[in-house]
């Protein structure tokens, strides 16, 4: 299976990549960085020479640059010669929910797929940030049936892409959601057992057609942004 590299090495020589074309869901708590997860592999696709759309709904471009500036990534280079496009939703969620009120918001609520009308044709992969905006209200069946949807098109399309739920986004959801993904990460903060001490731990929870860790990987956040420090931890 053909693969796209995340930029994260040890994750990267562990599983070979994402498998290319098909949806990995991230997963975890506040701060426990996803976004810069979701920066990470943006440079890094764009560095592999592929159209990249990072969409963001609760973050704006301005601020994801800044980020990225952080950790020297230069994101504005990839966004000049066009291999980098930032789209923001929260101006359009705003907007489609002014229409909707006057027309009908039941029609708008959560269609997932209905993202991917604002993208343009050519991309190859997809950061999209957070879809837990999008959630509220539904029903866990009208949940299973629009994220299903978003998988199938962004499959259809032949995108690669990563789909970020925030801890806002119910139990249920994050449940429901990893059943529909061919893979699944997720971060979270813990306490280490044996130092007492307080870690980012990642859990490759399952990727389809790889060899995945049953262990839990510590990473930090440094000046390279996700850095796996070791595989060792028991979960
Ligand atoms: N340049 C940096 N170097 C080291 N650590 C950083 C740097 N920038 C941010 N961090 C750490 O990363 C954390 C935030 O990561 P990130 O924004 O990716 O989390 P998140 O999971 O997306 O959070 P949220 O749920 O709020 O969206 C910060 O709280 C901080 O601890
Ligand atoms: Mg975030």
């Amino acid at each position: 299976m053909e693969r796209v590299k995340t930029g994260i090495s040890v994750l990267d020589h562990i599983t070979g990549g994402f498998p290319a074309s098909r949806t990995m869901l991230l997963t975890g708590d506040a701060g426990s960085g996803k976004t810069i997860f979701g920066l990470h592999f943006a440079k890094n696709s764009c560095d592999q020479g592929l159209k990249t759309a990072y969409i963001t709904t609760e973050e704006d471009a301005h601020d994801l640059n800044t980020q990225g500036n952080s950790f020297n990534w230069n994101l504005e280079k990839f966004q000049e010669n066009g291999l980098l496009n930032f789209i923001e939703l929260a101006g359009a969620r705003a907007k489609v929910t002014e229409a909707a009120m006057s027309i009908d918001i039941g029609t708008m609520k959560g269609n997932f797929a209905k993202i991917l009308q604002n993208i343009p044709e050519d991309i190859e992969v997809i950061i999209l940030d957070s879809l837990g905006s999008y959630t509220a209200k539904l029903t866990p069946y009208e949940f299973r049936d629009r994220f299903d949807l978003l998988v199938y098109e962004l499959k259809k399309r032949d995108i690669t892409a990563l789909v970020i739920l925030d801890s806002a986004t119910s139990h249920e959801f994050n449940e429901l959601a990893l059943f529909s993904v061919y893979g699944a990460i997720n971060l979270m903060k813990r306490e280490n057992p044996y130092t007492g001490r307080r870690e980012r731990v990642m859990d490759i929870v399952k990727m389809r057609s790889t060899k995945t860790p049953t262990q839990f990987m510590t990473y930090e956040i440094n000046s390279n942004g996700i850095e796996i420090l070791s595989s060792s931890e028991p979960k």
